[in-house]
């Protein structure tokens, strides 16, 4: 299926790796030219060489913090002046630290909202007049499958995310029909699976490779921890025109997790 995006641009937060890196090299691989962004210059580079060897798009890669409202400002007109525009806008963000509802102190959830809800809101503010200037406007918001059904000891992304799931269902209404919103909700989705096991085992909680993979696996029903370039192709068929009477809609990509 020709997804049509040749030289349309997206803007992709929070994507030297994981999600937001999948998403831009989905778009990429289907003719898109995309900026990405992170904090750290070594991984802005790593992920600009990846990302540009997936397909025929140009890769901008901005050093850019998305906590922080002038480096926004910048992103954005950095982006518009580069390549002419915005079409589609994909928010990803870094992850909101574990923890149940006693354990977090004030800070914690004012962060959390910086963070999650804010990124969204300031980013998708100033993109805004370009996407509504496009003809095929779309935004996409990563968030999480916790915003269906909360997850144990993350109090966090299962409160905080949900405003970002609300503002989705909102401004699908209010976009319409020039501007179409969606979100997707990944969970297991792993891109270095040997580090991150590497990680749980060092954190001392596990005894094996097994016991690491059957605890990340067990909520879900296909039993497998999943590939980050599947929702990056969920990211692309959504920013395409082939979901143009989709909108407002809130796409899981948890290999099954979310029973409601
Ligand atoms: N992977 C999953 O299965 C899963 C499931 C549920 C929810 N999520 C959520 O989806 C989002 C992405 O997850 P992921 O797995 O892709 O995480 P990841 O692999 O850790 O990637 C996070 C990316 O965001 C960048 N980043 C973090 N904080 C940033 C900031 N303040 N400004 C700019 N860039 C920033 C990081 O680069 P720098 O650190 O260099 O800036 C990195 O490129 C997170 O919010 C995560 O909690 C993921």
């Amino acid at each position: 299926m020709d997804l049509d995006l040749d030289g349309n641009t997206a803007l992709v937060t929070a994507s030297t790796s994981g999600l937001g890196k999948a998403s831009a090299t989905a778009l990429v691989r289907e003719g898109a030219n995309v900026t990405v962004c992170g904090r750290t210059p070594e991984r802005l580079e790593r992920a600009r060489e990846q990302i540009s060897a997936a397909g025929p798009g140009s890769v901008l890669a901005l050093e850019a913090d998305i906590t922080d409202a002038d480096d926004l400002e910048w992103l954005v007109s950095t982006t518009v002046e580069e390549h002419g525009g915005i079409d589609h806008l994909v928010t990803s963000a870094g992850g909101v630290p574990p923890g149940s509802f006693l354990e977090m102190a004030e800070d914690d959830w004012y962060d959390a909202f910086e963070l999650l809800v804010m990124s969204f809101v300031r980013t998708a503010t100033l993109a805004h007049p370009h996407l509504a200037d496009s003809d095929a406007g779309t935004i996409v918001a990563i968030t999480s499958a916790s915003v269906s059904e909360p997850i144990d000891n993350l109090v966090l992304s299962n409160s905080v995310r949900r405003a970002v799931h609300g503002l989705v269902k909102s401004m699908a209404l209010e976009l319409a029909p020039e501007i179409r919103v969606n979100s997707v909700l990944p969970s297991v989705l792993i891109e270095d699976i040997d580090a991150a096991i590497e990680d749980a085992l060092a954190d001392g909680d596990f005894d094996s490779r097994e016991a690491v993979l059957d605890a990340w696996t067990a909520d879900l029903p296909l039993e497998q921890v999943g590939d980050p370039a599947r929702l990056g192709d969920m990211v692309a068929v959504l920013s395409s025109d082939r979901t143009n009477h989709t909108t407002g809609a809130a796409v899981p990509v948890d290999g099954g997790r979310i029973r409601g």
